[in-house]
Protein backbone atom coordinates (compact mmCIF):
# COMPACT_ATOMS: atom_id res chain seq x y z
CA UNK A 1 0.00 0.00 0.00
CA UNK A 2 0.97 3.50 -0.25
CA UNK A 3 1.85 5.92 2.76
CA UNK A 4 -1.24 7.74 1.88
CA UNK A 5 -3.27 4.60 2.04
CA UNK A 6 -1.59 4.08 5.66
CA UNK A 7 -2.57 7.30 6.43
CA UNK A 8 -6.55 6.70 5.64
CA UNK A 9 -6.66 3.37 7.14
CA UNK A 10 -5.04 4.53 10.32
CA UNK A 11 -7.62 7.27 10.16
CA UNK A 12 -9.99 4.79 10.91
CA UNK A 13 -8.58 3.47 14.14
CA UNK A 14 -12.00 3.88 16.75
CA UNK A 15 -11.53 4.01 20.64
CA UNK A 16 -13.72 2.27 23.39
CA UNK A 17 -14.02 3.62 26.78
CA UNK A 18 -12.16 1.42 29.97
CA UNK A 19 -15.21 3.43 32.01
CA UNK A 20 -12.64 5.61 33.75
CA UNK A 21 -12.13 8.90 32.27
CA UNK A 22 -8.46 9.12 33.77
CA UNK A 23 -7.32 5.48 32.08
CA UNK A 24 -9.07 6.79 28.67
CA UNK A 25 -6.69 9.58 29.15
CA UNK A 26 -3.83 7.94 29.82
CA UNK A 27 -4.57 5.75 26.86
CA UNK A 28 -5.28 8.65 24.40
CA UNK A 29 -9.12 7.71 24.51
CA UNK A 30 -9.40 4.93 25.20
CA UNK A 31 -8.57 1.46 23.93
CA UNK A 32 -7.47 1.85 20.14
CA UNK A 33 -7.98 -0.89 17.23
CA UNK A 34 -5.72 -2.05 14.65
CA UNK A 35 -3.69 -1.76 17.76
CA UNK A 36 -2.27 -4.35 20.50
CA UNK A 37 -3.02 -3.07 24.01
CA UNK A 38 -1.13 -5.56 26.78
CA UNK A 39 -2.18 -5.16 31.07
CA UNK A 40 0.66 -6.42 33.24
CA UNK A 41 0.34 -7.12 36.73
CA UNK A 42 0.59 -9.18 39.70
CA UNK A 43 -2.60 -11.48 40.57
CA UNK A 44 -5.62 -9.31 41.58
CA UNK A 45 -4.13 -6.54 40.03
CA UNK A 46 -7.63 -5.97 38.48
CA UNK A 47 -6.47 -7.31 34.66
CA UNK A 48 -9.11 -9.84 34.47
CA UNK A 49 -11.94 -6.85 35.54
CA UNK A 50 -10.70 -4.42 33.17
CA UNK A 51 -11.21 -6.97 30.43
CA UNK A 52 -14.70 -8.13 31.75
CA UNK A 53 -15.85 -4.21 31.41
CA UNK A 54 -14.19 -3.84 28.41
CA UNK A 55 -16.55 -6.84 27.05
CA UNK A 56 -19.68 -4.61 28.11
CA UNK A 57 -18.51 -0.69 27.08
CA UNK A 58 -17.24 -2.25 23.66
CA UNK A 59 -21.04 -3.10 23.08
CA UNK A 60 -22.06 0.39 23.75
CA UNK A 61 -22.82 2.90 20.85
CA UNK A 62 -20.78 5.34 19.94
CA UNK A 63 -21.73 7.96 21.42
CA UNK A 64 -21.53 6.11 24.88
CA UNK A 65 -18.22 5.17 23.97
CA UNK A 66 -18.36 2.20 22.77
CA UNK A 67 -18.08 0.73 19.13
CA UNK A 68 -21.57 -1.15 18.79
CA UNK A 69 -19.81 -4.64 18.71
CA UNK A 70 -19.24 -7.76 19.51
CA UNK A 71 -16.31 -9.46 21.57
CA UNK A 72 -14.37 -12.54 21.32
CA UNK A 73 -13.04 -13.93 24.69
CA UNK A 74 -10.02 -16.27 24.68
CA UNK A 75 -9.98 -17.70 28.34
CA UNK A 76 -6.76 -19.69 29.07
CA UNK A 77 -7.16 -19.62 32.97
CA UNK A 78 -11.17 -20.00 33.46
CA UNK A 79 -11.45 -16.83 34.97
CA UNK A 80 -13.96 -14.89 32.59
CA UNK A 81 -17.07 -15.08 35.24
CA UNK A 82 -20.49 -14.36 33.49
CA UNK A 83 -21.96 -13.71 36.61
CA UNK A 84 -19.67 -10.39 37.28
CA UNK A 85 -21.38 -9.35 33.75
CA UNK A 86 -24.14 -9.62 34.44
CA UNK A 87 -23.96 -7.80 37.96
CA UNK A 88 -21.73 -4.83 36.36
CA UNK A 89 -24.22 -4.49 33.63
CA UNK A 90 -27.60 -4.50 35.79
CA UNK A 91 -25.60 -1.84 38.04
CA UNK A 92 -25.28 0.24 34.71
CA UNK A 93 -29.09 -0.33 33.69
CA UNK A 94 -27.99 -2.72 30.96
CA UNK A 95 -30.24 -5.97 29.28
CA UNK A 96 -27.40 -8.52 31.05
CA UNK A 97 -28.90 -10.94 28.59
CA UNK A 98 -28.09 -8.80 25.48
CA UNK A 99 -24.88 -8.05 26.95
CA UNK A 100 -23.76 -11.99 27.20
CA UNK A 101 -25.41 -12.80 24.25
CA UNK A 102 -22.35 -10.94 22.18
CA UNK A 103 -19.58 -12.34 23.99
CA UNK A 104 -18.03 -15.27 22.12
CA UNK A 105 -16.31 -17.11 24.80
CA UNK A 106 -13.97 -19.83 24.02
CA UNK A 107 -12.20 -21.57 27.03
CA UNK A 108 -9.01 -22.85 26.01
CA UNK A 109 -6.90 -25.35 27.50
CA UNK A 110 -3.73 -25.85 26.01
CA UNK A 111 -0.80 -23.61 24.00
CA UNK A 112 -1.92 -25.44 20.80
CA UNK A 113 -5.06 -25.30 21.05
CA UNK A 114 -4.49 -21.33 21.81
CA UNK A 115 -3.12 -21.10 18.13
CA UNK A 116 -6.13 -23.09 16.55
CA UNK A 117 -8.69 -21.02 18.21
CA UNK A 118 -6.68 -17.54 16.90
CA UNK A 119 -6.55 -19.36 13.19
CA UNK A 120 -10.34 -20.13 13.58
CA UNK A 121 -11.15 -16.44 15.16
CA UNK A 122 -10.74 -15.13 11.27
CA UNK A 123 -13.82 -16.39 10.27
CA UNK A 124 -15.60 -15.51 13.72
CA UNK A 125 -14.33 -11.72 13.56
CA UNK A 126 -15.92 -11.40 10.27
CA UNK A 127 -19.14 -13.12 10.46
CA UNK A 128 -19.85 -11.78 14.21
CA UNK A 129 -18.90 -8.40 13.65
CA UNK A 130 -16.61 -8.49 16.59
CA UNK A 131 -14.60 -5.17 17.17
CA UNK A 132 -12.87 -6.49 20.56
CA UNK A 133 -10.50 -9.33 21.26
CA UNK A 134 -9.55 -10.43 24.76
CA UNK A 135 -6.54 -13.28 25.12
CA UNK A 136 -6.89 -13.48 28.98
CA UNK A 137 -3.62 -14.59 29.96
CA UNK A 138 -1.74 -14.29 26.74
CA UNK A 139 1.33 -16.55 28.45
CA UNK A 140 -0.36 -18.67 31.15
CA UNK A 141 0.09 -22.32 28.93
CA UNK A 142 2.95 -21.62 27.46
CA UNK A 143 4.92 -21.09 30.72
CA UNK A 144 3.26 -24.31 32.02
CA UNK A 145 4.16 -26.52 28.82
CA UNK A 146 7.81 -24.71 27.54
CA UNK A 147 9.71 -25.41 30.96
CA UNK A 148 13.67 -24.92 31.06
CA UNK A 149 16.03 -23.28 28.59
CA UNK A 150 16.25 -25.63 25.88
CA UNK A 151 12.42 -24.97 25.05
CA UNK A 152 12.43 -21.39 25.03
CA UNK A 153 13.75 -21.05 21.54
CA UNK A 154 10.54 -22.98 20.64
CA UNK A 155 8.45 -21.53 22.98
CA UNK A 156 9.48 -17.66 21.91
CA UNK A 157 8.71 -19.23 18.30
CA UNK A 158 4.79 -20.24 19.14
CA UNK A 159 4.13 -17.17 21.05
CA UNK A 160 5.49 -15.36 18.20
CA UNK A 161 3.35 -16.70 15.53
CA UNK A 162 0.37 -16.07 17.77
CA UNK A 163 0.71 -12.53 18.67
CA UNK A 164 1.69 -11.61 15.51
CA UNK A 165 -1.60 -13.14 14.08
CA UNK A 166 -3.15 -11.40 16.63
CA UNK A 167 -1.79 -8.37 15.10
CA UNK A 168 -3.14 -8.83 11.97
CA UNK A 169 -6.84 -10.09 13.00
CA UNK A 170 -6.91 -5.91 14.65
CA UNK A 171 -5.63 -4.58 11.46
CA UNK A 172 -7.54 -6.81 9.34
CA UNK A 173 -10.94 -6.04 10.50
CA UNK A 174 -10.03 -2.63 12.27
CA UNK A 175 -10.84 -4.33 16.08
CA UNK A 176 -9.01 -3.75 19.10
CA UNK A 177 -6.84 -6.57 20.41
CA UNK A 178 -6.16 -7.02 24.41
CA UNK A 179 -4.07 -9.78 26.25
CA UNK A 180 -3.24 -9.68 30.11
CA UNK A 181 0.27 -10.88 31.20
CA UNK A 182 1.64 -11.48 34.33
CA UNK A 183 4.92 -10.78 36.01
CA UNK A 184 8.27 -12.95 35.77
CA UNK A 185 10.61 -12.66 38.20
CA UNK A 186 14.53 -12.60 37.14
CA UNK A 187 16.67 -13.77 40.08
CA UNK A 188 19.37 -13.17 37.75
CA UNK A 189 19.01 -9.29 38.01
CA UNK A 190 21.54 -7.64 40.29
CA UNK A 191 20.47 -3.72 39.58
CA UNK A 192 16.75 -2.19 39.15
CA UNK A 193 13.54 -4.29 39.27
CA UNK A 194 14.23 -7.69 39.47
CA UNK A 195 10.21 -8.18 38.40
CA UNK A 196 9.74 -7.75 34.08
CA UNK A 197 6.68 -9.16 32.23
CA UNK A 198 6.62 -12.76 30.81
CA UNK A 199 7.34 -13.49 27.34
CA UNK A 200 10.54 -11.76 26.78
CA UNK A 201 11.31 -9.41 23.43
CA UNK A 202 8.57 -11.02 21.55
CA UNK A 203 5.84 -9.90 23.64
CA UNK A 204 6.92 -6.40 24.48
CA UNK A 205 7.85 -5.49 20.52
CA UNK A 206 4.32 -7.14 19.52
CA UNK A 207 2.57 -5.19 22.23
CA UNK A 208 1.82 -1.50 20.60
CA UNK A 209 1.09 -0.27 24.15
CA UNK A 210 2.08 -1.91 27.49
CA UNK A 211 0.94 -0.51 30.61
CA UNK A 212 1.51 -1.92 34.38
CA UNK A 213 -1.10 -1.92 36.86
CA UNK A 214 -0.05 -1.90 40.58
CA UNK A 215 -2.07 -2.11 43.59
CA UNK A 216 -2.65 1.05 45.75
CA UNK A 217 -4.57 1.76 48.66
CA UNK A 218 -8.40 -0.53 49.26
CA UNK A 219 -9.70 -1.23 45.77
CA UNK A 220 -7.38 1.58 43.78
CA UNK A 221 -5.26 1.02 41.22
CA UNK A 222 -2.46 2.62 39.26
CA UNK A 223 -1.45 2.41 36.37
CA UNK A 224 1.47 3.42 34.10
CA UNK A 225 2.32 3.68 30.83
CA UNK A 226 5.66 1.26 30.37
CA UNK A 227 5.62 1.28 26.38
CA UNK A 228 4.12 3.04 23.60
CA UNK A 229 5.17 4.44 20.30
CA UNK A 230 3.21 7.74 21.42
CA UNK A 231 1.91 7.81 24.87
CA UNK A 232 3.74 9.81 27.19
CA UNK A 233 5.14 7.39 30.06
CA UNK A 234 2.22 8.61 32.47
CA UNK A 235 -0.08 7.05 34.95
CA UNK A 236 -3.80 7.37 36.33
CA UNK A 237 -5.75 5.49 39.21
CA UNK A 238 -8.67 3.99 38.74
CA UNK A 239 -10.92 1.61 41.01
CA UNK A 240 -12.24 -1.50 41.16
CA UNK A 241 -15.96 -1.40 42.72
CA UNK A 242 -18.87 -3.43 42.40
CA UNK A 243 -20.27 -1.09 39.30
CA UNK A 244 -16.63 -2.53 37.60
CA UNK A 245 -14.03 -0.22 36.56
CA UNK A 246 -14.30 3.47 37.88
CA UNK A 247 -12.74 6.70 38.83
CA UNK A 248 -11.32 7.19 41.92
CA UNK A 249 -13.73 9.20 43.82
CA UNK A 250 -11.89 12.23 44.87
CA UNK A 251 -12.22 13.47 48.62
P1 LIG B 1 -4.62 -12.80 37.98
O1 LIG B 1 -5.48 -13.27 36.85
O2 LIG B 1 -4.65 -13.73 39.15
O3 LIG B 1 -3.22 -12.48 37.56
O4 LIG B 1 -5.24 -11.43 38.55
P2 LIG B 1 -6.01 -10.27 37.79
O5 LIG B 1 -5.08 -9.13 37.60
O6 LIG B 1 -6.74 -10.77 36.61
O7 LIG B 1 -7.03 -9.83 38.91
P3 LIG B 1 -8.61 -9.74 38.79
O8 LIG B 1 -9.00 -8.91 37.63
O9 LIG B 1 -9.18 -11.08 38.92
O10 LIG B 1 -8.92 -8.84 40.06
C1 LIG B 1 -9.38 -9.39 41.25
C2 LIG B 1 -9.62 -8.22 42.17
O11 LIG B 1 -10.73 -7.46 41.68
C3 LIG B 1 -10.03 -8.72 43.53
O12 LIG B 1 -8.91 -8.84 44.35
C4 LIG B 1 -10.94 -7.63 43.99
O13 LIG B 1 -10.14 -6.66 44.64
C5 LIG B 1 -11.48 -6.99 42.74
N1 LIG B 1 -12.90 -7.32 42.54
C6 LIG B 1 -13.42 -8.37 41.87
N2 LIG B 1 -14.75 -8.36 41.92
C7 LIG B 1 -15.10 -7.28 42.65
C8 LIG B 1 -16.34 -6.70 43.06
O14 LIG B 1 -17.40 -7.22 42.78
N3 LIG B 1 -16.27 -5.57 43.79
C9 LIG B 1 -15.11 -5.00 44.14
N4 LIG B 1 -15.11 -3.88 44.85
N5 LIG B 1 -13.92 -5.50 43.77
C10 LIG B 1 -13.92 -6.62 43.03
MG1 LIG C 1 -6.95 -12.62 35.75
Amino acid sequence: MTALELFDKKQKAQRITTSSKNLDNLLGGGIETQAMTEFIGEYGTGKSQICMQLCITAQQPPEQGGLGGKILFIDTEGTFSPQRINEISKLRGLDPKKILENIIYARCYNSDHQLLIVDRAYKVVEEEKIKLIIVDSLISHFRGEYVGREMLSERQQKLNQHVHKLLRLAELYNCAVIITNQIQSNPQAFFGDPNRPAGGNIVAHASTHRLYIRKGKANTRVIHVIDSPYLPEAEARFAITQMGIEDVEEK
